[in-house]
């Protein structure tokens, strides 16, 4: 057994059957301090577990909008699915657009299954293999008010309901909708990563800036909460110059969490109107392979795809 003395800290291997089973004093041989111990405290202990790797939980967040957001919420989600992660991919915004893109028509959502008008098997869609969604939609327009009336604790609303069933997945997606509401911030309650896509313009650096600033009011509450991917969106080649500068900077101010950027690719925007992901549509295109690119990073795989 080992004993380590409580005031100079040094541990003492020591045979278990010396000691009685009563309380005792017991004299360190280093420091000479005495201190009391009682066997029985620490034979009933379990031993140390090991914690359950944590759910990877990603907010894909910024108030801009028209950034990319959905676009890669959808298509990191459904590309860590392919690489055999079990992904919930979860929509608080009222377009409600993820299911959209993945070619779905859910009856219900995220809406439901938080106001309990819809239990988790009703409103959970299976969208392919390894990837479910809680889709958004008109309905979560009543779950902000519903939020908004809470006298405290509203922030939590999302993260209660949420870490109850995120033990079935190996990470949880998070899409929101641009602005700043009641939604974004019990997202920022919850996930503990966030994956910010930035389009190359200056307007969007302006916009980052006040969005950090917004972050770091609820980091204040939350210290686990990171902004761990910044993705450069629509690197437009046609206009290299400008979204070069531009990604230059972004490098600068935010060093290694700036992701390999997203280019413009046509395909991205098709993709959705025959509900397909990127994979499925145009799987030789530059959007697909960014993609591919982005959830290496994600997964820190680097050999996935090849
Ligand atoms: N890399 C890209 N190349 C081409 N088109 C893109 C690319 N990324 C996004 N788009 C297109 O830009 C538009 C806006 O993208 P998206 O809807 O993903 O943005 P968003 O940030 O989710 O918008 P909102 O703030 O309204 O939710 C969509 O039509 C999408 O198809
Ligand atoms: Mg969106």
């Amino acid at each position: 057994m080992i004993i380590t003395c409580s005031n100079c800290h040094k541990k003492h291997a020591i045979d278990e059957n010396r000691i009685p089973d009563r309380p005792v004093r017991i004299k360190c041989k280093t420091c000479g301090y005495s201190f009391r111990f009682d066997k029985s405290e620490v034979q009933g202990r379990e031993p140390l577990r090991e914690a359950p790797a944590a759910v990877r939980r990603i907010g894909v967040c910024l108030s801009k909008g028209g950034v990319g957001k959905t676009t890669t919420a959808v298509n990191a989600a459904a590309g860590c699915a392919l690489a055999g992660y079990r992904v919930l991919l979860v929509d608080t915004d009222t377009q409600g657009q993820a299911a959209y893109m993945l070619g779905l028509k859910p009856a219900g959502g995220l809406a439901e299954f938080l106001t309990e008008e819809l239990t988790l098997p009703e409103a959970l869609c299976k969208a392919r293999e390894n990837l479910w969604l809680l889709a958004g939609g008109k309905a979560l327009a009543g779950v902000k008010r519903l939020i908004d009336r809470k006298d405290f604790g509203g922030e939590l609303t999302l993260s209660e309901s949420i870490s109850e069933i995120e033990k079935d997945y190996d990470m949880v997606i998070v899409d929101t909708s641009p602005g700043w509401d009641p939604l974004t911030v019990n997202v920022l309650f919850y996930v503990r990563e966030l994956l910010v896509p930035v389009s190359l313009e200056i307007m969007s650096l302006q916009a980052l800036g006040s969005f950090f600033k917004s972050v770091a009011s609820i980091q204040k509450y939350r210290p686990e909460l990171a902004v761990k991917f910044l993705v450069p969106n629509l690197m437009d080649l046609r206009v290299r110059k400008k979204s070069e500068t531009i990604l230059e900077k972004l490098r600068e101010l935010y060093k290694d969490t700036v992701c390999p950027p997203i280019r413009y690719n046509n395909v991205l925007s098709q993709a959705p109107m025959y509900g397909k992901t990127i994979y499925e549509y145009a799987p030789g295109s530059k959007g697909a392979q960014d993609f591919k690119e982005l959830v290496r990073k994600i997964t820190e795989q680097p050999d996935l795809f090849q």
